[in-house]
């Protein structure tokens, strides 16, 4: 049976006190409503249709990668309101499910065992919480069928010591949806349309509605201010954490460890505290990472290691590379197996050859640099005549003096050595010396000069 989701996303969020709509508040550096998405398109439903209403551009526009059925709801008047606005798209021989832009944890697992619930009658997900307040209610007769949920604020005393709420997620076959939404009405404390009066109304009709309770609480959390956020971005972690290390990885610190992306890794990984990984990572085996790394879209393979500090992004580092601490590996960057880039040292569009170290605080972009090469501290590629960008050609086996300015366009050939202190603005033939500094001069019985004004 074809399935449609629909996900409700139009409310302001005001507890998040921000200028941008809730649904697009980041967890593990992706939009909430991104990860409800990424979810139901697990689930290969027939459409995903979006209902927005507050700042409605600006969600369209964060998700737009994504093929989906953008619905406007202009005035939000309550979940039943919001889902009939959809229901005019929605293939009427379908299962539709009902899930919320803000609960970004639900399971694949359990809504796909609500949606198989749904063929023929509605089914709702449920949860037991310790602290039901603010939730709807779940109400059940004696046998413990389902029968209806009351809304927190329309509830009696007694009903609001039910420990069991209403998630809001929902499914059922679109016929129901096209039967009974149109006769929910609003005379409650909030005067809304409440999408949960599906339920007393298809129960009045002598119809059983199913439930299922969610495997933890976490799964049906809602963010509604950027404490709940926080709430789902540490668990959302702990989540990939745990995988990674029941796959071999260890890991410094579990609460100190984030994904923001993709993070693929090989056998005895060792990731320090306060790393951060953003966007695609991949880790070959053995690598270790040090603490307070920055790796964002990198392939690092085997044996390498990324000292403290460091900062690395859109580069590949080659095995048994070693960078850091305090190194900042830039876009375009490319190690060969066993490089060293030491402290200080900053890379840009550099493809470093075999072995080849560049050990302290140097700059090196749009460099070409072979195998076994030596580049002294402070060396500077300098790269940038004010309007263009040029390129400098190191070869196999050069030694570069410290302190030297490589003065881009430039080749060095193979083998070929740079005197300390140089600046080098023409070509350096293979295994030529070149030393450009001004000659030392020592000058005998030199006086100091004195303090003005000062007798002697
Ligand atoms: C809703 C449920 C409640 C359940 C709770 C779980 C109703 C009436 N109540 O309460 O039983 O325990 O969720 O968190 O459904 N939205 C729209 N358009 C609207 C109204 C809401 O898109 O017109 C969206 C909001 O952006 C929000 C979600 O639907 O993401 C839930 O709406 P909200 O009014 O916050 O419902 P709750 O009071 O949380
Ligand atoms: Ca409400």
């Amino acid at each position: 049976m074809k399935l449609e989701v629909v996900i409700l996303a139009a409310g302001r969020g005001t507890r998040m006190k921000s200028r941008l709509p809730k649904v697009l508040h980041k967890m593990a550096g992706k939009p909430l409503l991104g990860h409800v998405v990424d979810t139901a398109l697990a689930l290969e439903p027939h459409a995903i249709h979006v209902l927005i209403g507050h700042g409605s551009e600006e969600v369209e526009q964060a998700l737009a990668g994504y093929a989906l059925n953008w619905v406007i709801q202009e005035q939000q008047l309550g979940t039943g309101h919001a889902v009939l606005q959809a229901l005019p798209a929605l293939a009427k021989d379908s299962t539709v499910l009902v899930l919320y832009g803000d609960v970004p944890l639900t399971e694949l697992s359990t809504l796909q065992k609500l949606v198989d619930q749904a063929r023929q009658s509605p089914a709702l997900l449920t949860a037991i919480v310790a602290e039901p307040g603010g939730y709807g209610r779940i109400l059940r007769d004696e046998q413990g069928d389902l029968v209806g949920v009351v809304e927190d604020r329309d509830a009696s005393a007694q009903q609001r010591r039910i420990c069991e709420i209403n998630s809001g997620v929902l499914a059922a076959p679109a016929s129901d949806f096209l039967h009974y939404l149109p006769l929910i009405g609003n005379d409650n404390q909030q005067g809304e349309y409440y999408l949960p009066d599906l339920i007393s109304l298809a129960v009045a009709d002598g119809r059983r509605v199913a439930s299922s309770q969610a495997g933890s609480e976490i799964e049906i959390q809602g963010v509604n201010d950027r404490v709940q956020l926080n709430l789902v971005e540490r668990e959302y972690q702990r989540r990939v954490a745990r995988a990674l290390m029941r796959e071999g990885v260890s890991i410094a610190d579990i609460n100190r460890f984030d994904v923001r992306g993709s993070l693929e890794c090989g056998a005895d990984v060792c990731i320090d505290v306060n790393v951060v990984f953003e966007g695609e990572v991949s880790l070959g085996d053995g690598v270790t990472i040090g603490p307070n790394c920055v790796l964002s879209d990198v392939a690092v393979a085997s044996g390498a290691t990324i000292h403290a500090m460091s900062h690395v992004q859109e580069a590949v580092i080659g095995a048994n590379c070693s960078v850091g601490p305090f190194a900042r590996i830039r876009a375009g960057t490319v190690l060969a197996e066993g490089a060293k880039i030491g402290n200080f040292v900053e890379t840009k569009k550099a493809n470093i050859g075999n072995g080849s170290k560049v050990s302290h605080l140097s700059y090196i972009g749009d460099c070409e640099m072979g195998a076994g090469v030596n580049v002294g501290a402070g060396t500077i590629t300098c790269n940038y005549d004010g309007v263009n960008k040029h390129k400098t050609e190191i070869g196999d086996g050069v030694f570069v003096g410290s302190n030297s300015t490589l003065v881009a366009p430039l080749v060095i050939g193979d083998d070929g050595f740079v005197g300390a202190g140089s600046t080098i603005t023409r070509e350096v033939g293979s295994k030529e010396l070149a030393v450009s500094r001004s000659k030392q001069r020592n000058i005998q019985g030199w006086q100091r000069p004195g303090r003005a004004g000062s007798k002697d």
